[in-house]
């Protein structure tokens, strides 16, 4: 079996609330391996975007381990994570933070030119990214000129561009129509099959059916990891299947 691109090992994430402890996380331990995408599914609160956050080097745990591509952040400096974040990770959050000066293109192009590949290259991986997630013919446009959907689109598109491994998606689908939607599944599910490892936050059974796995998150506790999405599957209505 080839090495895993994600392992949390016994996390846990506290946070201080005034006087009182929320505890985010506790002790979840998940590893996702090449070619896997996996769903993790839960309440609002229950620490979904908190897992999401650890995995990608955006937050760090009060106690455990997270191991990207066989590093553990805790023994990297911040510049190490910084530039596992760029290179390894995929992020694709609700909120789409476009740069408004930038056309799509240049937007999507960032990430690579702030990783020191060259603007001609970065052009050209971001043109496909673009065209991956259906929006190539609008390249040149600025946000403003685009529909809050082709916005989203090129968010995923500027999350998705290079070689990333580790795909990180926070129900990427909710400013979306379902059909957007489900081109956007499609896509994370074929880099899935390319050999990156995806986590996909998803609050509809029909979007973990996508995935390989689901986990179910509880008050920071994983209560449930089941196997081939079936339990996703069966929650469909019969004939619903996406
Ligand atoms: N920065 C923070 N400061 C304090 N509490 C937080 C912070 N981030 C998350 N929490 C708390 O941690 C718990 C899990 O939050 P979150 O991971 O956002 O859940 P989910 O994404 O499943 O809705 C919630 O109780 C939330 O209020
Ligand atoms: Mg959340």
């Amino acid at each position: 079996m080839s090495a895993p691109v994600l392992q949390l090992a016994g996390v846990t994430r506290d946070h201080r609330q005034g006087e009182a402890t929320v505890q985010a996380l506790r002790g979840v331990d998940l590893t996702v391996s090449p070619g896997e995408l996996v769903a993790v599914m839960g309440p609002s609160g229950s620490g979904k975007s908190t897992l999401l956050h650890l995995a990608g080097g955006l937050d760090t745990p009060t106690a455990g381990r997270v191991v990207v591509e066989g590093r553990d952040l805790a023994e990297l400096s911040a510049a190490q994570v910084a530039a596992v974040r760029r290179r390894s990770v995929g992020y694709v959050f609700q909120d789409l933070n476009l740069l408004p000066s930038l056309s799509a293109v240049e937007n999507v192009a960032l990430p690579l030119e702030l990783d020191g590949v060259r603007g001609g290259m970065a052009r050209r991986a971001a043109r496909e990214a673009l065209e991956e997630v259906g929006v190539g013919a609008l390249a040149g446009r600025f946000p403003d000129e685009m529909s809050g959907g082709q916005q989203q689109r090129v968010a995923i598109a500027r999350a998705l561009v290079g070689p990333r491994r580790l795909l990180l998606a926070d129900e990427p689908t909710g400013a979306l129509d379902s059909t957007t939607g489900e081109e956007v599944l499609r896509v994370l599910r074929a880099r899935c099959e390319a050999g990156a490892a995806g986590v996909l936050v998803t609050h509809e059974a029909r979007h973990a059916a996508w995935a390989d796995r689901v986990v179910f998150l509880r008050d920071g506790v994983v209560v449930d990891q089941s196997g081939p999405a079936a339990v996703a599957e069966s929650l469909l209505p019969a004939g619903g299947a996406g």
